[in-house]
């Protein structure tokens, strides 16, 4: 039995990482530790959060005394660290915030880590969520791979890319046993309207504009956000220490392509006629710095661990759709107060 801390679990991916861990593992202790931004939502937890090897711990990695107190209360024995400041635009408006969380967050949890296992590392590990965005951005051809050098772009990428550093430099310097996994652009349910997919899910029910932002060509690599997490249980119980894991989805998207098939499946759901929600598709201005394309070669973690996405781009995104539509409590919860001000002064 061991006692897993898992930072950011009541975000979108990680609360599908709860989700799993507790399910799949009944006698390991899950501790989801997360401080409840406005991404952070219990609501996402509702079948889980009265599991017997579930506890949730409300508080914040910025603050590095909790944080200590906490491992010395529970004595973790590994470490999933998803809570991070997610989302590009926002770092854009307050690059220090994503410095704060992502960088000194991670370091509090590698000193705490440290710390607690006092040099003793025998089955500790110290696994590390991270993004493809490090890796900056490709031209029209290739792909991210793990040895791909670090250029990122954005604040959110820079704090991302500096984390990872810590990640490593905890390691090399004091033999902390890592992984770590740099994953593309996740969707599916519970992730929070502010990144594309859920965003224009929402805004085509409400028949808002969708704000496409320069001339739409931009390409990303999506993945269904559960295949996410099964490379993350996988890569966590047979990947090896310090080793590094590309994670994505073979399957590239231009905005617009995607935006377009999006549109046309909304309309065959919501019984609307064809070509309604297209209609609604806006031009606005370039995001600044915005990275032309992302692409992982995911062969590393294909070939070593056996692991390769199960969901279709198509049944995914399907999924995401009928899962947005029948939670629309959980759209107007989380789109009602704060969110709506961030949204307000981000397109208006
Ligand atoms: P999210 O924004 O949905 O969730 C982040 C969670 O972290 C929230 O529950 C929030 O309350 C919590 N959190 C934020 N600051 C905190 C703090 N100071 N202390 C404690 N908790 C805090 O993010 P997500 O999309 O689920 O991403 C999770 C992780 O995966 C991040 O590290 C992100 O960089 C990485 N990632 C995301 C994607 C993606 O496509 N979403 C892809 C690759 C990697
Ligand atoms: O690649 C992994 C990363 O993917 C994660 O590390 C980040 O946490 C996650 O937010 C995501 O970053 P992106 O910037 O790629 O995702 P986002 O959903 O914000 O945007 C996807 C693309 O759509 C991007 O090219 C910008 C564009 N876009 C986005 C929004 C929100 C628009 O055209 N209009 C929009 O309103």
């Amino acid at each position: 039995m061991k006692n897993i801390l898992i930072t950011g679990g009541a975000g979108f991916i990680g609360s599908h990482v709860i989700r799993l861990f507790v399910i799949k593992y009944p006698n390991d202790q899950i501790f989801n530790l997360d401080t409840l931004t406005y991404a952070g939502n219990l609501e996402n937890l509702k079948d889980v959060e009265n599991a017997n090897n579930h506890t949730f711990l409300k508080a914040d990695i910025n603050n590095a005394e909790e944080i200590n107190k906490l491992f010395a209360k529970y004595k973790f024995d590994k470490v999933i660290h998803l809570a991070a400041e997610s989302h590009v635009d926002r770092s854009i408006i307050d690059p220090l915030a994503f410095v704060r969380t992502n960088v000194i967050g991670t370091v509090n949890l590698l000193n705490a880590a440290k710390e607690c296992w006092k040099d003793d590392f025998t089955d500790k590990l110290f696994y590390h969520v991270s993004t493809d965005e490090v890796y900056g951005t490709l031209g029209e051809t290739g792909l991210f791979t793990e040895t791909t050098s670090y250029d990122p772009n954005s604040p959110y990428s820079a704090s991302k890319a500096s984390s990872d550093h810590f990640v490593r430099a905890y390691g090399e310097t004091y033999k902390l046993p890592y992984m770590i996994s740099n994953c593309s652009n996740n969707y599916g349910p519970n992730q929070f309207p502010e990144k594309l997919i859920p965003l224009f899910i929402h805004n085509i029910v409400k028949e808002k504009s969708l704000p496409v932002y320069g001339d739409g060509k931009y390409t990303r690599d999506w993945l269904y956000v559960v295949d996410h997490t099964v490379a993350i249980d996988l890569a966590f119980h047979e990947g090896k220490i310090g080793e590094t894991y590309n994670i994505g989805g073979f399957n590239e998207w231009q905005n617009i392509d995607l935006i377009k098939l999006l549109c046309e499946l909304m309309d065959k759901k919501l019984g609307r006629e064809t070509g309604s929600s297209a209609k609604l598709i806006t031009y606005i201005k370039d995001r600044p710095g915005h990275d032309k394309r992302y692409a992982i070669d995911a062969t590393k973690i294909n070939k070593e661990l056996g692991w390769k996405p199960s969901v279709t781009f198509e049944e995914g995104l399907s999924k995401t759709v009928d899962w947005y539509l029948e939670n629309e409590t959980w759209l107007n919860n989380v789109t009602s107060g704060a969110y709506q001000k961030y949204y307000d002064k981000q397109y208006l």
